[in-house]
């Protein structure tokens, strides 16, 4: 996120290749399995939250069965227009065209009735910029219309430099993580920020509601092919530190000088802890 609250298409862009590689294939495979075993019938209704310039749907659409028609909503118009013209060509994993709309709105104002007819729910790199109160709306919501949730990449605050595959994490790479957690529950623009406490709620709030769901890890493991992701990723996070922690300037310096070089180096990785659930209305498949 910017200085401006919003997402730059460069950015979503940058992040994308190591979105789709750590993608966890459990909840995946459980969500195609679910929507070919709905009584309804297709095409499948998809609504995709917070869709940026389509990331997530160029990943589910070729792992999903088909027919799909997709619902791609965000705030932001420009980043709608580039989800448009890169997601319209894409195939379902039959080869089959998909239909696909999108529809510039405010997520604040998410209704219950957004929900009616849709068979699946998405959302990636979403849950941890909301706050609790929407989660808990969200998942009401899918209980009203049985509909199945696949959240991915939420974060979950395990984060870690490797070197050769051994954590090389220290006390101020701790303290910095730490201060940059609570950057993460700032307002973003939903109330409080769920932050790396996104994964909990989420299980919580659909486990109570009687979901079966299925969860995994999902980490960026940045290693030489996503270097200026990973530098990206650090400059980020010492911007958050600076305004988290104004009055610690130096330590921030510090720890950024140290870190910086030998990630550009290639002396070291990134390990970053997200988490993908997919949650589903049970028992019963019941066709809408
Ligand atoms: C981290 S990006 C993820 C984008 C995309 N899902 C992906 O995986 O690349 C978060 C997205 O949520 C959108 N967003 C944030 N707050 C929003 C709001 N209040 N209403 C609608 N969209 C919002 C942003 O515009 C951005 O596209």
């Amino acid at each position: 996120m910017n200085a401006a609250g919003t997402f730059s298409e460069s950015w979503l862009a940058m992040r994308e290749q190591a979105d789709h590689d750590a993608r966890a294939t459990a909840p995946l495979q459980a969500a195609g399995d679910w929507l070919a075993t709905r009584e309804s019938h297709a095409p499948w209704q998809l609504l995709d939250l917070g869709s940026g310039s389509g990331a997530n749907v160029r990943y589910l659409t070729p792992r999903l069965p088909g027919p799909q028609t997709w619902r791609l909503v965000d705030h932001d118009a420009d980043l709608l227009e580039h989800a448009l013209g890169r997601c319209q060509p894409l195939r379902d994993m039959d080869g089959m065209p998909i239909r696909l709309t999108t529809q510039q709105h405010d997520l604040n104002a998410l209704a219950a009735d957004w929900l009616t007819n849709v068979d699946l729910v998405t959302a990636s790199a979403l849950c941890d910029l909301v706050s609790a109160t929407w989660v808990e709306a969200l998942a009401d919501a899918c209980a009203v219309h049985r509909c199945a949730a696949l959240i991915t990449l939420s974060v979950e605050g395990d984060t870690r430099f490797c070197t050769n595959d051994a954590d090389a994490t220290d006390r101020d790479d701790a303290w910095l993580f730490a201060t940059l957690a609570a950057h993460q529950r700032r307002d973003k623009g939903f109330g409080p920020a769920l932050g790396t406490a996104a994964p909990q709620a989420l299980a919580t709030a659909f486990g109570d509601r009687g979901f079966r769901l299925v969860d995994a890890p999902s980490p960026w493991r940045l290693g030489p092919a996503q270097r200026p992701l990973a530098l990206s990723l650090l400059d980020g996070w010492a911007t958050a530190a600076r305004e988290q922690a104004p009055h610690d300037r130096q330590r921030i310096e510090h720890w950024w000088q140290r870190r910086r070089e030998p990630l550009d180096r290639g002396h070291l990785d990134l390990y970053v802890g997200h988490r993908d659930l997919f949650a589903t209305p049970e028992p019963d498949h019941a066709s809408r």
